[in-house]
């Protein structure tokens, strides 16, 4: 399993990036800043652009995916592309009955509680991706010599909706399921770890530089839990990825006493929540493995010279770890002004790498 030759990260067009290079560990020509959800509400392109489709559809017209993927690149000058799509469209793909509410976000027909339940989950199939590649295609067409990010959800987050039907706090259900049936637990982590790993492929095959797994929810769980019931899941995903040589980010939030076994999954760069100072966050990791983070998105809205100070900060606690790629601490709220985006993108674009 490999890259093809034609693709970015192998002719030459995204392989020197700042983005590519810092989350190989090598020194920049400038410093690379993207963020989670940088595509989506906080656009009023976006908004115009999507009036009248749902979400999980406007994921599935490629054109449409496409456009909503460049906008921020086109605003911002960040230094990345993050794949508009949603962690739940490889169950959609599958043929689970999945919508994403306004509002209130993924919602599941049936929800997945039984060993049976999972046995009965539809396989997703390489042919159900085209959508997907094609979206990608059409974006690394446009981007050139900016990388586009590719992502997938990690099993647990993935399960944490399939489990509870519906966002909730606590993740209560796929807690209690670990636990009280680990056969089925794990039957369906796999099937997640699957279906996550096939959709990431398709994005790295057909043209992305990297690929962030998210497990946003994985805070929900000590460190026991994480490494018996979900760290194994993970690891499955990433193998269906980590031939093709792309670099892996890790991404989670609440996860500050998760951040050793999350890396050790098997990933190239460790992404930090805005809750932990990367220095610390470094020292946790031995300094091994680039970070990204982590600006707190409460901080878009504070005054500039509040937010300037933070995102100086957020820097200085960066510059021990072996690379550093800037980015939120969560994703962009949807009230955020983009035009302090832009200003935060041309401030840590001045300040020498
Ligand atoms: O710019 C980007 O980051 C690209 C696209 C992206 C989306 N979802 C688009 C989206 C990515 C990377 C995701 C991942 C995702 N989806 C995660 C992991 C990252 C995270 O934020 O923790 C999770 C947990 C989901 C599940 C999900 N999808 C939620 C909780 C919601 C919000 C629901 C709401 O309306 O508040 C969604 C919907 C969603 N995914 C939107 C976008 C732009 C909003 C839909 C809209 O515009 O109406």
């Amino acid at each position: 399993m490999t890259l093809s030759p034609g693709h970015p990260l192998m002719d030459g067009r995204t392989a020197d990036s700042p983005l590519i290079t810092a989350y190989r560990g090598g020194k920049p020509s400038r410093r690379p800043v993207w963020f989670m959800r940088q595509a989506g509400r906080s656009l009023p392109e976006y908004r115009r652009l999507r009036q009248g489709t749902g979400m999980l559809e406007s994921c599935l017209k490629p054109e449409m995916a496409a456009e909503i993927t460049l906008q921020p690149v086109r605003r911002h000058d960040v230094d990345a592309g993050i794949f508009f799509s949603d962690i739940v469209i490889p169950l959609k793909l599958a043929g689970v009955g999945v919508d994403i509410v306004p509002g209130v976000g993924p919602v599941l027909e049936h929800p997945i509680r039984t060993a049976a339940d999972v046995a009965a989950l539809p396989v997703l199939t390489e042919e159900a991706l085209e959508p997907i590649r094609e979206a990608v295609r059409l974006v690394v067409a446009e981007l050139g010599s900016t990388p586009l990010v590719g992502f997938a959800g990690a099993p647990f987050t993935l399960a944490a909706y399939m489990v509870e039907g519906k966002p909730s706090r606590d993740h209560l259900g796929p807690r209690t399921m670990m636990h009280a049936d680990p056969q089925a637990w794990q039957a369906l982590a796999n099937w997640a770890a699957d279906a996550s790993g096939m959709f990431l492929r398709a994005q790295l095959e057909a043209g992305a530089s990297a690929g962030q797994l998210f497990d946003s929810w994985a805070g929900s769980l000590g460190l026991a839990d994480y490494s018996r019931y979900v760290a194994p899941a993970s690891a499955r995903a990433l193998e269906h990825v980590r031939p093709l040589g792309a670099p892996l980010i890790h991404f989670g939030t609440g996860t500050s006493e998760l951040l050793v076994a999350m890396r050790d999954v098997g990933v190239d760069v460790v992404g930090v929540d805005y809750r932990l100072p990367l220095d610390e966050a470094n020292r946790r990791l031995g300094g091994s493995v680039p970070l990204q983070g982590n600006i707190d998105p409460a901080l878009l809205s504070a005054p500039w010279e509040v937010l300037e100070a933070h995102v100086l900060a957020v820097i200085a606690a960066g510059a021990e770890a072996p690379g550093h790629v800037l980015n939120l601490g969560h994703g962009v709220p949807p009230e955020t002004d983009p035009a302090v985006l832009t200003r935060v993108v041309e401030l840590i674009h001045s300040i020498e790498p």
